[in-house]
């Protein structure tokens, strides 16, 4: 950059019984100042566009209308610490509601955050299918009592949404219902088109489930042909995006679980900007923090020497399209040169065996129970998730990420966009073996002390942007918003500040 003499004077002249040294800081301070006007402008454009995750500093300046913002709700301050302004009617339409036997990642979802809610006392009734005998309902919470769950008159966890909407019919003569929550496609299209305070949450959508099957393609080798099954299942997810792309205008509001997801939605699938709002799935808070006794005790448990260097750590099922054959073959090859790094695998499926044959510096545990995630997560210094799908959020991270521990993740557009959104908080790495050999080496380097650094970045950013309260703030101030506009107007005054 040129200075011509005359700013340079200019800038100079109120520190001219100085050195020349106070005029360079000062300019220094104005390019500064300018650097961060051009990043301010960068993440609130006059127009909407996309853009990445900002910084909670930045969020404390936001106000406005909350229904065009492309960044994610649970980036505003939301501390819930007044009781909510208004007291909702919501009915939510999820094929499934967990019992013990099912915990599946989408009914958990709805789940924790219709709980929250009502115990905000919110009127929540829950439309799902009927429980199979013997189910019990899932443990260690007790259900709130303005929570009501309405079961379907079909075969246990069948679904029908013919049937649930004759239920919230009734329901709704009742009392009108401020605002409707389908999970996914519960409430299909054809009946969601008449309804106007409707939101709906994708936990996946087909764009994103192509791009996994193109990743999982990627990784056959030459010589290994491909399944008629998976070759049928490529080709047929093209149709599936386009089907999609037609009925999702049918919902009124789309709740993206990701911001690469409400960039899909917006910009591919073409629904107008402020009818996608990004509200990040949460982990419950409680369950996730850091605690390294816990974790130290839990190494002891498993069998880890205390002269290890790094110890990795992955966890999901064992199968093909979570990426265990690449961080089988990475690990084999980076294992015989670092004797002292050890890998703990909490998951169970096909690959088991296959690692268990790795030898002793691969711990094999099988699926853990709820109960000793913390201390797992607590005793790696990095978490690997090598995943090949694309979908959705992955919830793994972000637990890992709530006690503290440095995370590294396939380079997917949702991972990069919401979760790894700093360099700082770990590693990131194409599905290939190579690179994430790469990065193993590279966490090696660097070492347990510059991990546990990375890990406490981590645990800052997730406790402010992925706990289960965060989230659920989130839906109640996106659901005052459907119901009332004046509740799109952040931050307003007697209720935000
Ligand atoms: C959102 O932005 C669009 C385009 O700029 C505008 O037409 C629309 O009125 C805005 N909606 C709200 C609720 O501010
Ligand atoms: C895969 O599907 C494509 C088109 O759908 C077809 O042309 C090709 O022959 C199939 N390949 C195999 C190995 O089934």
């Amino acid at each position: 950059m040129a200075i011509n003499s005359s700013s340079y004077t200019k800038i100079r002249k109120p520190n001219n019984n100085n050195s020349s040294m106070p005029t360079l800081t000062h300019l220094l301070y104005l390019l500064f100042i300018s650097f961060l006007l051009f990043i301010l402008l960068l993440h609130f454009p006059p127009s909407s566009s996309y853009t990445s995750s900002p910084t909670t500093s930045i969020i404390k300046h936001f106000s406005g209308d909350l229904r065009n913002i492309t960044f994610s709700w649970n980036s505003l301050k939301l501390t819930g610490d007044k009781s909510p302004p208004t007291q909702l009617k919501i009915a939510v339409f999820s094929r499934k509601w967990p019992v013990v036997t099912a915990p599946g990642g989408m009914e958990r979802h709805a789940m924790t955050l219709h709980y929250a809610l009502a115990r905000r006392n919110h009127d929540v009734h829950v439309f799902t299918s009927a429980p199979s005998p013997g189910d019990l309902p899932a443990e260690g919470q007790t259900k709130p009592a303005s929570l009501h769950v309405h079961h379907i008159h079909a075969l246990p966890g069948q679904w029908k949404s013919d049937l649930a909407w004759e239920l919230f019919d009734t329901e709704n003569a009742r009392g009108v219902f401020d605002v409707v929550h389908s999970e996914s496609v519960a409430l299909f299209h054809r009946q969601a088109r008449h309804v106007p305070n409707l939101a709906v949450s994708w936990h996946g959508i087909s764009l994103e489930a192509l791009h996994s099957g193109i990743y999982q393609d990627l990784t056959r080798s030459p010589d290994e042909p491909i399944s008629p099954a998976f070759n049928q299942s490529l080709a047929h997810s093209i149709y599936k995006v386009l089907d999609e792309i037609r009925f999702f205008h049918s919902y009124k509001h789309h709740v993206a679980i990701s911001d690469s997801s409400g960039e899909i939605l917006r910009d591919v699938y073409q629904i107008p900007p402020d009818r996608v709002h990004v509200i990040l799935n949460g982990v419950d808070e409680e369950n996730f923090e850091p605690d390294k006794a816990l974790g130290k005790s839990f190494r002891e448990e498993i069998g880890i020497p205390s002269k290890a260097l790094v110890v990795f750590g992955v966890a999901g099922r064992l199968v093909k399209d979570k990426g265990y054959p690449l961080l089988y073959e990475a690990f084999s090859k980076f294992m015989s040169r670092h004797p002292d790094v050890y890998l703990v695998v909490a998951g169970s499926g096909p690959w088991a065996k296959r690692f268990e044959d790795l030898g002793l510096n691969v711990k094999v545990l099988g699926a853990l129970p709820p109960a000793k995630l913390k201390a797992f997560y607590n005793s790696l210094d990095l978490f690997v998730n090598p995943t090949l799908r694309p979908q959705g959020l992955d919830l793994t991270l972000m637990e890992a990420m709530e006690c503290g521990t440095a995370v590294a993740a396939t380079r997917f557009p949702s991972i990069k966009g919401s979760i790894v959104v700093d360099d700082e908080f770990g590693y990131m790495f194409s599905p290939n073996v190579d690179s994430l050999r790469g990065v193993l080496d590279t966490a090696v380097a660097e070492g347990a002390g510059r991990l546990a650094e990375r890990g406490r970045a981590c645990r800052s950013y997730a406790k402010r942007m992925f706990g289960a309260r965060k989230m659920a703030l989130a839906y109640e101030r996106l659901f005052l918003c459907i119901k009332d506009d004046m509740y799109c107007k952040y931050p307003i005054i007697d209720f935000d500040m």
